[in-house]
Order: C-alpha cells, then structure tokens, then sequence
C-alpha cells in the first residue's frame, strides 16, 4: 500500500477502516480513516499513529517511502487508541530519537497502553527542530480529551489537527477537492454532533485563539486524523465549526419515540402534525429504526425536542433509556421541548422523560401528555396541541 503526497515534504500514511459500522457505540455506515502523516527531512517525523489493527498498512505504507527506521522523531496528538494504538510497535520496530506528546498525553498513554516508551511532553507554544522545518505544538484541551493537542508544521503551512475538523469517511481520495461536499456533509455534521458537541463553548474559544493568534492565517492544509485533508478549502471547515459550536437553534423539532402496540406511535404522528401546523420543520425519529448517533446529529441544528415513550415494566421503554443518556452527555442547548407517552395502568415513568429533558436544560413547554392505552380521538388532539404548543413556543423564541 502506497503513501500519498499532501506537500512538498509531507506523506498520509494512514489506513482505511472501511468495514467498521460502530465507533465505540457511533454508527459509521461510511467506515473511517485513521489518517496518520510522514514528514520527509533531515530527521524524518512521524505524525500519530493508527488503531493497533491497521498497524502493518500504516507500516506498508511509510516503507512505500522510506525505510521505517529512518524515522527520528513521533508526535502523538492525542492518546485515544485509534491514534496511539500502534505506538508501542511502532517505537520497537521505529527506534525512534524522540517521541512527543502533551503532559496529559502521557499520563492517558501509559494508563492506557503500559508501556515505558521514554516520551517527551511539550505544551503550547513549544517548539521541535526536525532538521531545518520547525513543529509547534498547540494544546486543545477536551477537543475532545484532555491530553488532545494539534501540531504546526510551519514551514508548509500544515495544521495536523487530531480529531478536530476531522469525520468518520472512509476514502481513497483524500482532500476536500476529490471528493463533493454531499457526500461528506452529513459525516461532518454527525462527527461534531457525537465526538465534540459537549465541548462547543472549548471550540468557541480555541476558534478564537487560532483567529487571533495569527495562525490561523498561516494555514494552508488542515490535516485532520480521520476523514478528508482540507487543501482546497481549510476555511470551509472552519466556518462549520464556528457555526456548530454556535449551535444556534433552527427552525426544527425533533420527535423521538419508541412505541410498543402503536398507541405511542399515533401520538407522534399528531405531535409532528401539530409542529406542522405550526410551521415547524419536523423529524419523527422511531427508535425502533433511528440510531442515537444519527438522533444527535439532527438535533444539532434542531431547536424543539419532544419525547415519547410507552411504559413497561413500571419503567420507559429501554430504548428511551438509551437516547436519554447519550443525549444528555451530548449538552446540546438552546431546546424547548416536552414529553408524552401510553401506559396501561401506571403513568408515572412518562413524568420522568420531563426530569431527563429538564437535566439536559431544556424549556419545558407544557407537561407531559399520559395516555391510557390506545389514544381517543380527543387524546389525540391533546397531542396535536402539544405539538402545535412546543412548536409555537419556539417560533416565538426564534424571532
Ligand atoms: Fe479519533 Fe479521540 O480519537
């Protein structure tokens, strides 16, 4: 397997994950990449590594360049697996001089990986002599780690990013121009919404301090660690963070539900008509088909989020359960939204989908619909008007 070129001096050597459908529990239905990257010089610099597994094509792919043990000089960014998995092979078959890394990266390495591989730490603002070029490292605390940090390579204007700017997209085209902005567009909005929304308040500022900084007006490549290298366009990334990390409310409503014998079911339909009526852009997401990951991703831009669940066992629905811890670790903000849900003999549970809403700071609207069994008509017209109040509170609240 070959390198490819991305500058004068710089080398991808990652691998192409193209089978993996579940990313620690995020659905990547267009597989990933573990972009790993070879700067060619006095002292041959390696940048991150790969996932264990894809060690030997990352391996092929340096030898497709230079013998692997000319190698002086490995960066990690960031100590995720998928990044330093293939650390320790790679220092014993490598040998290299240095191995860098931020202080937290060192601590999150050997917990994870217990090896003594002799790594050096550096923080903003360090610099390393690779032989004439110079790397300036840059710390990016909980974008999306503690330890994660990004590399300039400034003699070429490459920004090594790690995570940031990156996506789950498995492809053998690697920049920005090979490949159409609709086909990668939904995996970036769905990258930010699962790994980097709860930290859009950090990427607010760390947008701010590359602006201001001046370095961001020194970057010519964006080279993230998964997805697509940004040579044609890095702005264009930028300004999509700037815009997720604002996550500004639209105008949509997500309806999000899981239903047992149906009854659950028809009250969605008549919330997302009463959002209809209201003029609100809805998507009525069943849990018996949407995956959490892709939940996330369309609430990114969403402003209402209304819950449905049936009882059983005394308890939500199980799915319910699922969404409701992912979404609140994810902090979206900037909701309105409320709650409904059939039960047989015991309503209560459906109150709770309220308490989860009001932990994860969103605007109850109204307070949540219980419905005995199977809906009535007028049932189903208290769920119409549910809708149609959540949708009538966020049109206010946009104007
Ligand atoms: Fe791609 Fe946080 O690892």
């Amino acid at each position: 397997m070959d390198a490819i070129k991305i500058s004068e001096k710089v080398y991808w050597v990652g691998a192409i994950d193209w089978n993996i459908r579940d990313f620690h529990g995020y659905s990547t239905l267009r597989g990933t990449t573990y972009n790993a990257y070879l700067i060619l010089g006095p002292k041959p610099t390696l940048i991150d590594t790969v996932k264990e597994a894809f060690h030997d094509e990352m391996m092929s792919r340096i030898k497709s360049v230079i013998n692997p043990s000319d190698i002086k000089i490995i960066i990690s960014n960031h100590a995720e697996m998928d990044h330093s998995g293939s650390l320790p092979k790679c220092v014993r078959e490598i040998k290299p001089q240095e191995i860098y890394t931020s202080t937290l990266g060192l601590k999150h390495i050997d917990l994870q990986l217990h090896e003594n591989m002799n790594i050096k730490t550096v923080k903003t603002g360090d610099s390393v002599d690779i032989g004439g070029d110079k790397i300036t490292f840059y710390e990016s605390r909980m974008l999306h780690w503690p330890d994660s940090m990004v590399s300039f390579l400034e003699s070429e204007g490459i920004l090594f990013s790690n995570d940031i700017f990156g996506m789950h997209f498995a492809t053998n085209k690697i920049f920005d121009d090979e490949v159409p902005e609709h086909e990668w567009i939904y995996e970036a909005v769905k990258y930010y919404s699962n790994i980097i929304m709860p930290y859009s308040d950090i990427a607010l500022k760390f947008l701010d301090f590359v602006k201001t900084s001046g370095l961001l007006a020194k970057v010519k490549i964006i080279a993230p660690d998964h997805g697509l290298i940004w040579r044609k366009n890095p702005a264009r990334m930028v300004e999509l963070y700037a815009r997720f990390a604002a996550q500004k409310p639209g105008n949509k409503a997500l309806v999000v539900y899981d239903t047992m014998w149906g009854s659950t079911g028809k009250l969605a339909e008549q919330v997302a008509d009463g959002l209809t009526q209201e003029g609100v852009r809805v998507k009525l997401m069943s849990l018996h088909n949407a995956h959490r990951s892709d939940v996330a991703t369309e609430l990114l831009d969403a402003g209402a989020i209304i819950l449905g669940s049936p009882v059983i066992n005394s308890a939500l629905f199980p799915s319910l359960g699922d969404i409701l811890f992912y979404l609140r670790g994810l902090k979206k903000k900037y909701l309105v939204g409320a709650a409904f849900g059939s039960y047989g003999w015991a309503g209560a549970p459906i109150d709770e989908l309220t308490k989860y809403l009001e932990d994860m700071k969103v605007e109850i609207v109204c307070p949540a619909l219980k419905v005995c069994f199977v809906p009535t008509e007028k049932d189903l017209r208290a769920a119409l008007d549910l809708g149609r109040a959540v949708g009538a509170r966020l049109t206010e609240k946009l104007k």
